[in-house]
């Protein structure tokens, strides 16, 4: 049994819907999910807990059919002064998701409008329903988004399309997001969440130390120069062989076998 599941939330919902997956479930309906402080506090505790848990080797992140979410919560904010935003650092707390070592898959179905829209970009894999909304209405509000879309988003889409997005904050479909590679994948709405735990099993049978490298490489690659960032995977590489699961997997193609895996 996993730490984060024994633990009960007010606004997320931790499941454990396959072997060595979790399903983290955003849980405010009435509001569409509108990421409150308290929610942010909850997930950043639940995903620490998750990532510690040698049960788990990815987790999927999702909201529900009307809304992944519809953004940070404008009624909490609205009345916040910048002395209060600037000293407390308002928001910093949501990047912690991405400190996160496991695969991390985002399940998009309905709304995911500013913070909405950044805590999807904030995962590794993006699944969407083809009915999804994407979009940064941030400018709309007399904001700006600031939990990382204005760097996320010309990343995954390129400049020109994420200015026009960002300076209109018109929203955008799931098929153009897919079209544009920020969506990895399009599914029926009632399929999205399935097909992710689905990727996400996969990815929780082979090693996990792997995965781990893997996952640290392209990410930590982004900040890095081409022949830098060649250079950490070779050593990220080199690593691997002293774990036992390169010795099975290298053995069990050998022996024409499947591989057991065990993560160490
Ligand atoms: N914050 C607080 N409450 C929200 C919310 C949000 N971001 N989005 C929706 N809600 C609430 C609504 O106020 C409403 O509550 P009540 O029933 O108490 O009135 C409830 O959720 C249902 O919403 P709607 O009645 O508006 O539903 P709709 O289907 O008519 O419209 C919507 C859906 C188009 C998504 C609309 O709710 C909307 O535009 N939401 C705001 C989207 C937005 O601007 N997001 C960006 C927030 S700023 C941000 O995220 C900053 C950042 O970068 C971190």
């Amino acid at each position: 049994m996993s730490t984060a599941s024994e633990q009960s939330y007010e606004h997320i919902i931790v499941t454990h819907p396959a072997p060595r997956v979790a399903l983290v479930t955003l849980n405010r309906p009435k509001a569409l999910n509108a990421l409150c402080n308290a929610l942010i506090a909850e997930l950043n505790t639940a995903f620490k807990a998750l990532d510690r848990d040698d049960n788990v080797g990815a987790i999927v992140l999702t909201g529900n059919e009307k809304a992944f979410a519809a953004g940070a919560d404008i009624k909490e904010m609205k009345d916040k002064t910048f002395a209060e935003v600037y000293k407390h650092d308002f928001i910093r707390s949501w990047s912690e998701m991405t400190q996160v070592t496991k695969p991390i898959i985002a399940a998009v179905r309905g709304y995911a409008l500013g913070g909405g829209c950044e805590l999807a970009m904030m995962a590794d894999i993006i699944y969407a329903a083809d009915t999804a909304t994407f979009g940064q209405p941030e400018i709309k509000l007399g904001i700006i988004p600031g939990a990382g879309g204005t760097q996320r988003l010309p990343r995954l889409i390129g400049r020109s399309r994420a200015m026009e997005l960002i300076l209109t904050g018109r929203n955008f479909s799931a098929q153009e997001a897919y079209s544009w590679g920020m969506v990895a994948r399009l599914f029926p709405s009632t399929r999205v969440v399935e097909e992710a735990v689905s990727t996400a099993e996969q990815i929780g049978k082979v090693g996990g130390l792997a995965v781990k490298a893997a996952k640290e490489a392209i990410n930590l690659g982004e900040e890095m120069g081409l022949g830098e960032g060649v250079k950490f995977e070779r050593r990220l590489f080199h690593g691997l062989f002293s774990t036992a699961d390169q010795k099975e997997g290298m053995a069990a193609f050998a022996e024409k076998r499947k591989a057991q895996f065990k993560h160490e």
